[in-house]
């Protein structure tokens, strides 16, 4: 597997945090910062900054992403944003299958699989997560877990759009927990999720897709974790609230 194939994909997850003012100045304090990434640089806001976020990054190097959207094009879906809508917006990226939205929201595999698929549809490039919970660590199901996580998302996704995937490897008991996976261990998933992709679809398209490790990646040990040979990027949420140390993850992504 040759990293060189593929792109360094850094992405901010802000999740449901800052309004408009500061989702602002945090975007400036950021631009000067990240100028030079030799990574792509993305930022999922809320979708209330996401306007603010697209006129800000205007110009420059900086992507911007809604953090879920619906599968259904329009509807009586109360609460949901379609993806058309954020297309429309000019908006890039989307997260989908994010654990938040699986634990706190009832998104299920296949639920994932159909907002993925509109997503796609849509002309959305996609961050799709998948990890295992600490009692599926311990049960030595994580393998077989974010395999099947990893099948039933891409299910009737063709080769072709599977290039506007990338897959966050984000074990559930690392995210916001100050708990980071080792090196070791977040490239082990990685490298097993893209021999799920080599065996669903084929060495090529595995070869080059962008797989993330996320869960308490920061300024202090994203250097150890994107050196490693399957992780093509990373997923970050706390630490992309501040601007210096998404830099350093971003210096860090560039090194490779
Ligand atoms: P964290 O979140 O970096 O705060 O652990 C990562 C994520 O949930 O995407």
């Amino acid at each position: 597997m040759n990293k060189a194939l593929r792109h360094a994909v850094i992405a901010g997850n802000w999740k449901m945090n800052k309004n408009r003012a500061e989702a602002k100045a945090l975007i400036e304090e950021m631009k000067p910062l990240v100028k030079d990434a030799g990574c792509d640089v993305v930022i999922c806001v809320p979708f209330t900054n996401l306007e603010t976020a697209l006129a800000a990054t205007e110009g420059t190097n900086i992507k911007v992403g809604a953090e879920n959207c619906h599968f259904a094009k329009s509807g009586a879906y109360t609460g949901e944003i379609s993806a058309d809508m954020l297309t429309e917006m000019g908006v890039e990226y989307v997260v989908l299958g994010h654990s938040e939205r699986r634990q706190y929201f009832g998104e299920t595999d296949v639920t994932v699989n159909q907002r993925v698929k509109a997503a796609l549809e849509a002309g959305l490039k996609v961050i799709l997560c998948v990890g295992e919970m600490l009692e599926d660590r311990e049960n030595n199901i994580t393998a077989e877990l974010v395999a099947m996580q990893t099948k039933i998302a891409l299910k009737d996704v063709t080769k072709e759009q599977l290039k506007n995937v990338i897959i966050a490897y984000e074990p559930v008991w690392a995210i916001g927990t100050g708990k980071t996976a080792t090196a070791e261990q977040a490239n082990e998933v990685c490298a097993l999720i893209r021999d799920v992709i080599a065996k669903v679809y084929d060495k090529d398209s595995a070869d080059a897709m962008t797989i993330q490790y996320g869960g308490s990646m920061n300024a202090g040990n994203a250097e150890e974790l994107l050196a490693q040979p399957d992780v093509d990027g990373g997923l970050i949420g706390g630490a992309s609230l501040k601007a210096k140390d998404f830099a350093v993850i971003v210096e860090a992504a560039t090194k490779g």
